[in-house]
């Protein structure tokens, strides 16, 4: 159902008149309402998946300009992540719980949201697969570092307010074709660095309870927590245009790797077809949004 407005028959409300897949857009939504969001019920996914291993967390001595990608390593979060949520307001911390449709209860929660957006996303951005959920809780003042994700991304505020910087998804003055190239290629993301004057270039999106963003694929963005924990939940998926965009700067990736310099993906159709052809000389390029499919196909059957 299109509605511009809040509409208690939808999760999320979305103005698909103005809906462009490639565009950074704010939204509306009541997510915070489900029986899932609630804190006993995230209490218990949270021990769930530590027990599968699907969490991940960093103190709040991360910044923006900490390696995403290092950012666990380089600054550990000493509490288990049970009482790190149960005491989210000191525990001094940025915490993530990975894939929760690999979980039957919130694999529920993935798919009502996701099956309620996807027929109006089918008809501009065919081909939606690896459909996938994330819930990020930070304590005060928490910092999201710099960077950017594969996925397209409908980020919904559960609770608390949140400060999002994010970037166009072409903007290669804050990220380098060559960055966008390397992530691609293997999820490399030591070419994409920080710097305070993106903060000049960036859409800001102010977050509170009800309130959201969608993000396309790999908008690079960084996040500032406010002064409350928060509780922020993500539903993920890939379409053709994203494999497709994917494969194509993985390629010249892969050119890149035998010191060569590519033009832009899809100015040279001598350069994006040497490197797909290069991919499949190598052999070793997995179209991870396939690799995730399967995965999900068996958690489904
Ligand atoms: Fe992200």
């Amino acid at each position: 159902m299109a509605t511009t407005t809040h509409d208690m028959e939808t999760w999320v409300d979305v103005d698909w008149a103005k809906f462009d897949p490639w565009r950074i857009q704010p939204l509306r939504h009541h997510v915070q309402d489900h029986p899932l969001m609630q804190m006993d019920a995230l209490l218990a996914l949270a021990q769930r998946l530590d027990a599968a291993g699907s969490v991940r967390t960093h103190s709040d001595s991360a910044k923006a300009g900490t390696p995403f990608n290092s950012a666990p390593e380089l600054f550990p979060n000493g509490t288990n992540p049970v009482e790190t949520l149960r005491n989210l307001a000191r525990a001094q911390a940025w915490m993530s719980l990975l894939n929760i449709q690999k979980d039957p209860l919130y694999r529920t929660l993935v798919r009502g949201v996701l099956d309620e957006l996807q027929p109006e996303i089918d008809d501009c951005d065919p081909g939606m697969s690896y459909r996938g959920g994330w819930i990020f809780v930070t304590s005060p003042n928490a910092v999201t570092p710099y960077h950017f994700d594969a996925e397209h991304n409908f980020i919904l505020q559960v609770q608390g307010r949140k400060r999002v910087y994010v970037w166009a998804h072409d903007d290669v003055e804050v990220a380098s074709e060559q960055a966008r190239d390397l992530f691609h290629l293997n999820h490399e993301r030591y070419l994409l660095r920080w710097r305070d004057a993106f903060r000049e270039r960036a859409q800001v999106i102010d977050l509170q309870p009800g309130q959201g963003a969608y993000m396309p694929s790999t908008s690079p963005h960084m996040v500032e927590n406010g002064d409350g924990p928060s509780v922020t939940v993500s539903f993920t998926y890939y379409t053709d245009a994203t494999r497709e965009k994917s494969r194509l700067h993985a390629g010249h990736g892969a050119l890149r790797k035998l010191g060569l310099q590519p033009s832009p993906i899809g100015q040279s159709g001598l350069s994006d077809a040497l490197g797909t052809l290069l991919l499949k000389l190598r052999g070793d390029y997995r179209d991870k949004a396939a690799h995730a499919r399967d995965a999900y196909a068996e958690e489904a059957a």
